[in-house]
């Protein structure tokens, strides 16, 4: 049976989501949610349903859905959440779950007492690009050295640049480069080589205090891996998986495809070419739903663990950097 769902946000991202949940087969779409009835009204068109809410309440309290999907700016996810929880709905929330690792906390225990869901949306993790990339890792013998890079220019920079300042730059819904951005690969290292032993960011700050761009380093035994997130700069290098026998390069570490070996003694290139689809939100949409579906408690336990070692990892490197959203005040 599939599960009924309703969306909370109009943008493009939502638009996709929905797309890879209805390609799932596993999902029915009955509601969207904006703040603005006009919006609503082109957003469901869009999508080809009728029901649109403008009023939380009146969604959380719907008995028409199970599921909520959450895609509004980062500050706004607790609150929705919460509200979705309580009234029983398990909930599918955009990343950076949540500002803090307390209303992580405070959503996982509201999420138990109404014996729902709750799950982080995060592509590459779920990707089977994942699982290929788990099983190749063998290859390059003792890690030694990890760089994994997400720098992506962002058109809403140039906003920021002219004296706005955009959802994704702004403190006060929690905006921000580790966030947004340096969340995939983090969720990366963390899936492929578990809580570093230490870490440490630096950020290189805009005028607002946000973290533009930045370097977080993850200490392992016996290898760093450094992470190098931007939105105000365009990454043109891979992500490389360094070992004693070669090397895994990987060309992006949200879809983890184009993936290759080069032989450290010979530098011969074995391409080890992952799955490419359009959107890969399909498999987080999947297997989801299936957690879902079939009250997968192993899945939903490790899906909670890597969410809540992200946000501890992201929420201290903030504060190394004298970095508070305005929801901590
Ligand atoms: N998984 C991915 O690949 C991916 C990609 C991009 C973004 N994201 C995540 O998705 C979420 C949304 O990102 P986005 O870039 O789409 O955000 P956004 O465009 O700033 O906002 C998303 C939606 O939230 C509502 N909204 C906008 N500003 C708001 C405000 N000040 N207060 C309350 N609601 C507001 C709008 O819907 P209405 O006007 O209709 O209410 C808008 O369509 C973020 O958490 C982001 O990190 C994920």
């Amino acid at each position: 049976m599939k599960l009924k769902f309703a969306s909370i946000g109009t943008s493009s991202i939502c638009s996709m989501f929905i797309e890879a949940a209805l390609k799932s087969d596993k999902y029915e779409l009955v509601a969207v949610y904006s703040r603005n009835e006009e919006t609503g009204r082109a957003f469901a068109k869009k999508h080809g349903i009728q029901k649109v809410f403008t009023d939380l309440n009146q969604l959380s309290e719907s008995k028409e859905f199970d599921v909520v999907y959450i895609a509004s700016p980062n500050s706004m996810h607790f609150e929705q959440t919460i509200r979705m929880l309580q009234n029983k709905k398990h909930v599918i929330c955009e990343k950076p779950i949540f500002s803090t690792v307390r209303e992580l906390e405070e959503a996982f225990q509201i999420a138990e007492e109404n014996r729902v869901y709750l799950f982080e949306a995060i592509r590459n993790i779920h990707d089977p690009n994942f699982i290929f990339l788990k099983n190749e890792i063998e290859k390059v013998g003792t890690i030694q050295n990890v760089m994994l890079q997400y720098c992506q220019y962002s058109s809403r920079y140039d906003k920021f640049i002219a004296g706005e300042e955009p959802n994704v730059f702004s403190r006060k819904l929690s905006g921000g480069a580790l966030v947004d951005l340096g969340v995939y690969p983090i969720n990366l290292a963390i899936g492929l080589f578990g809580k570093p032993k230490d870490f440490l960011y630096h950020a290189t700050k805009l005028r607002n205090g946000i973290d533009g761009a930045g370097t977080l380093v993850l200490k392992y035994d016996g290898f760093n891996c450094t992470i190098i997130a931007s939105k105000i700069s365009a990454g043109q290098t891979p992500s490389e998986i360094q070992g004693v026998n070669g090397s895994i390069v990987l060309n992006d570490t949200t879809t983890l495809t184009e993936l290759m070996y080069v032989d450290r003694k010979t530098s011969e290139v074995t391409k080890l070419e992952g799955m490419k689809v359009d959107n890969n939100m399909i498999y987080e949409a999947s297997v989801i739903a299936d957690a879902i579906s079939t009250r997968d408690n192993e899945k939903y336990q490790y899906c909670k663990k890597l969410s809540r070692t992200v946000l501890q990892i992201t929420e201290k490197s903030r504060h190394q950097n004298d970095i508070y959203f305005e929801v901590e005040n």
